[in-house]
């Protein structure tokens, strides 16, 4: 810690989505070490209070909404403050856009890709939590990091184990990635007890505390999924050279093959405080108060194939993987909503799955070469999923 100050000037930083489980445990991180870090700005979506207890808490200089309904219980909130206050997509947007040396992108979904964007242009250190952003434009979002020369981490846990492990690595020396996935909640489920599950016990994650969205995607292994699309696009692998493997204790967060037979893992305790702040200090390591990893207590790793019939959402994403072109940015769209149905309590848990994969059948064939074309594709398949949820039958994919 003593060398990080010595040789680290103080970071300016920014984290969009600083009210969610990800920008929580940023702020945490950054609060432990106040000397080391200075807020410019945070954003939220609709939780107008609680962004206001992080910017006055943190000494932000920017806090802004994304629901512009939310502008004045915001304003309010901050009465009285040094704050700025903004909202809407163009309050998102200064926020992205303002001078921060490192920018935390942990908006949940497809919502996040305009300020990701935004960060990336103008050549920042962004340290990317919204997997959705990679699923959604993947080959758009890796040109614009090339051509801004912004350095993209990965703060997905099993990403950054990768990230990790590939440090001083020659790209020609890499096999393969072994991305690790704990299986959720219901990796023992059958089918039928699956069609059963309440979004209550659908978020209840057994290792990991995450956002619903990121829970339930857990849930149906269509994280994996998505984390899959994710690897390809950062690590520029062949989809031939990702490999899932459950490991339900989610201590190995992923492992790297080289070319000598050698597999390089990084371990550590389920606490995504230690992948943040390998992106935070990057280049160096700063301290994180998590339990120590004790593998003597823990005595046993276990792994195993995943089950492509119980989790149909892993295949899905695979298929649309190997189908490329606007197939990933329908399917995460389709499941942003599906899931969303699911957490409202309007279909079960099984019917996301099928509900993706109708929303691939309605949206196949479609093309997109810009950034503007990506988001109507998306917003395309957002509203032909919306219909088919209220069209849906829960029966046909066996809910009571
Ligand atoms: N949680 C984890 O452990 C974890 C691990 C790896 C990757 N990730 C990824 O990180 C991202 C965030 O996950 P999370 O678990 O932190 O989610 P979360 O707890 O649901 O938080 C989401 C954040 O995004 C904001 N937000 C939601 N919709 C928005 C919109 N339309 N426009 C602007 N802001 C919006 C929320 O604001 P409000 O609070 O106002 O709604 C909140 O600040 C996801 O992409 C997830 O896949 C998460």
């Amino acid at each position: 810690m003593a060398l990080a100050l010595a040789t680290q000037p103080r970071r300016s930083v920014t984290i969009l989505g600083a009210t969610g489980s990800v920008g929580r445990s940023t702020l945490d991180l950054i609060a432990r070490a106040p000397e080391r870090y200075r807020v410019e700005a945070l954003t939220a979506h609709s939780n107008a209070d609680g962004l206001a207890a992080a910017a006055r808490t943190h000494g932000a200089r920017l806090a802004v909404v994304g629901d512009p309904a939310c502008y004045r219980r915001l304003k309010e909130a901050l009465a009285g403050s040094d704050v700025a206050v903004a909202a809407g997509s163009e309050g998102l947007a200064e926020a992205a856009a303002r001078p921060a040396d490192w920018v935390m992108a942990a908006i949940v979904g497809a919502a996040g890709l305009g300020p990701t964007l935004t960060a990336v242009r103008r050549g920042a250190m962004v340290a990317l939590a919204t997997k959705e952003c990679l699923v959604c434009a993947g080959a758009l979002l890796m040109a614009e990091v090339a051509s801004s020369g912004a350095m993209l981490l990965p703060v997905d846990s099993e990403h950054n184990a990768i990230f990790q492990a590939l440090r001083g690595e020659a790209a020609e020396s890499i096999e393969r990635l072994i991305l690790t996935a704990s299986g959720g909640p219901f990796r023992g489920h059958t089918l039928a007890e699956m069609a059963a599950v309440s979004p209550r016990e659908a978020v209840a994650h057994p290792n990991w505390s995450m956002g619903a969205k990121i829970s339930v995607d857990s849930a149906t292994m269509m994280n994996k999924g998505l984390e899959l699309i994710e690897a390809h696009h950062l690590f520029g692998l062949q989809q031939d050279q990702i490999e899932i493997l459950v490991h339900p204790e989610s201590i190995v967060h992923s492992m790297v093959a080289f070319r000598d037979g050698s597999v390089l893992a990084q371990l550590g305790q389920p606490d995504m405080r230690i992948p943040i702040a390998y992106t935070l200090g990057w280049p160096e390591r700063i301290s994180v108060p998590t339990p120590r990893l004790d593998l003597g207590r823990i005595a046993r790793l276990t792994f195993e194939a995943p089950d492509p019939a119980r989790f149909p959402a892993l295949r899905l994403a695979e298929e649309a993987l190997r189908q490329g072109g606007t197939a990933p940015t329908v399917l995460n769209a389709a499941n942003e909503i599906a899931v969303g149905a699911f957490l409202a309590g309007r279909i079960g848990f099984l019917d996301i799955a099928a509900l993706v994969e109708a929303a691939l059948e309605a949206c196949a064939g479609l093309q997109a070469e810009s950034l503007d074309d990506i988001l109507a594709v998306d917003a395309l398949a957002r509203r032909r999923t919306e219909t088919l949820v209220a069209d849906w039958s829960p029966s046909r994919a066996g809910t009571a």
